[in-house]
């Protein structure tokens, strides 16, 4: 009796643990779904926010290339503002020669933006190579400037070499020559036309001093012939002589970078032109002889040439006597494809 009741008890309680687990199983099942489905929807959730950021980029990417577009017009609207004669007065058209050296690139980039202060200018740069250089191309695009770029070589048996003493041959002769071509043939309406050379140092006030040439007008330079400055000498509004070391009795004793000459002037007189045979540091003074032009027909600005606002700066040479011996201790040096 007692062990059938044990037997039941053992049946009675193997049944319950039985139904504890199975209902417990049920509960465990729906935790594991359930977590099933949490994750289901996380992934339903990152999915729909990487759709909608999706298509966040596409407006972006779009709006993009709309701004990019608009910017190209107003880039365009730009130069074409720049290269007209909007501001009602006389346009100044700057020739710089120039030649490929190490630091050409950077003396260029400088002049450029010097040029970007001075309102209605046309900056003609004249290469001395027998093509035009994507670097130099570079330097005009990248300055915004209204420009024109050309190119003039001059022929090896009269080419300073790197070596030569820089006053041995004449510089820029070929180059000057082919902007002033440039300006007969393309220059319009009032004008003024300055020579300056690509390493010289320009006060944005200088270009407000010639805007108004008559014929020529003068000013001092700084930091030239060994002297703190060279300057026509000024009395009663007209320049009497030079100040200048070097051969005074030049006709007109100045530096290229001292004067500017009105457009009409270069019209009037089309063969006038710079001379490889003008003679050592004549270059200035034969150009202004073959204009017909007489010392008092000189203008002289820059507060009666007491102020200095160009200055013959000349760049230093750089040395690049390291790269071999980098090459030789460590193995490498400067990457060549890297433009200086
Ligand atoms: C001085 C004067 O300032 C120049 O205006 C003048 O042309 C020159 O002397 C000269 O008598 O020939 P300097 O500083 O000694 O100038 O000369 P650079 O600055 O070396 O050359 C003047 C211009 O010609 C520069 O813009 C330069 O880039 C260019 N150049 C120079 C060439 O186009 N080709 C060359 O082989 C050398
Ligand atoms: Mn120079």
């Amino acid at each position: 009796m007692i062990q059938r009741k044990l037997i039941n008890l053992y049946i009675a309680g193997t049944a319950l643990a039985f139904l504890w687990i199975f209902i417990n199983f049920g509960l465990w099942c729906d935790d594991s779904r359930d977590s099933l489905e949490l994750e289901q929807k996380k992934v339903q959730i990152l999915q729909q926010k990487t759709e909608s950021q999706k298509s966040q980029i596409e407006v972006l990417k779009r709006h993009k290339d709309e701004l990019s577009a608009e910017l190209k017009k107003l880039e365009r609207r730009l130069d074409t503002l720049q290269g007209e004669d909007n501001s009602g007065v006389p346009r100044i058209y700057i020739i710089t020669p120039t030649h490929n050296r190490l630091e050409q690139k950077a003396d260029l980039t400088r002049l450029s933006y010097t040029l970007r202060l001075v309102p209605n200018i046309h900056w003609i740069v004249v290469e001395d190579a027998d093509h035009k250089s994507d670097l130099v191309k570079n330097v005009l695009a990248n300055s915004k400037l209204s420009c024109s770029h050309l190119f003039a070589s001059t022929p090896p048996n009269v080419k300073l070499k790197e070596t030569d003493p820089n006053w041995l041959k004449p510089r820029g002769v070929l180059q000057r020559n082919e902007a002033l071509r440039w300006i007969r043939l393309n220059a319009k309406n009032s004008g003024v036309v300055y020579l300056a050379d690509d390493d010289n140092t320009y006060d944005i006030r200088l270009f407000e001093e010639m805007r108004y040439t008559q014929k020529v007008s003068v000013w001092p330079v700084g930091l030239v012939g060994y002297l703190r400055y060279e300057s026509p000498k000024v009395r009663n509004k007209k320049v009497v002589g030079w100040h200048t070391y070097w051969k005074p009795q030049r006709k007109f004793a100045m530096d290229m970078a001292g004067f500017a000459v009105n457009l009409e002037l270069i019209r009037s007189h089309p063969k006038a032109a710079f001379r490889m045979s003008a003679g050592r540091g004549n270059q200035e003074s034969d150009l202004l002889t073959q204009l017909g032009l007489e010392m008092s027909d000189l203008e002289p600005r820059a507060d009666d040439c007491t102020k200095v606002l160009v200055w013959h700066t000349r760049t230093e040479k750089s040395s690049l006597k390291n790269e071999e011996k980098m090459l030789k201790l460590y193995n490498y040096n400067s990457d060549p494809n890297i433009e200086v």
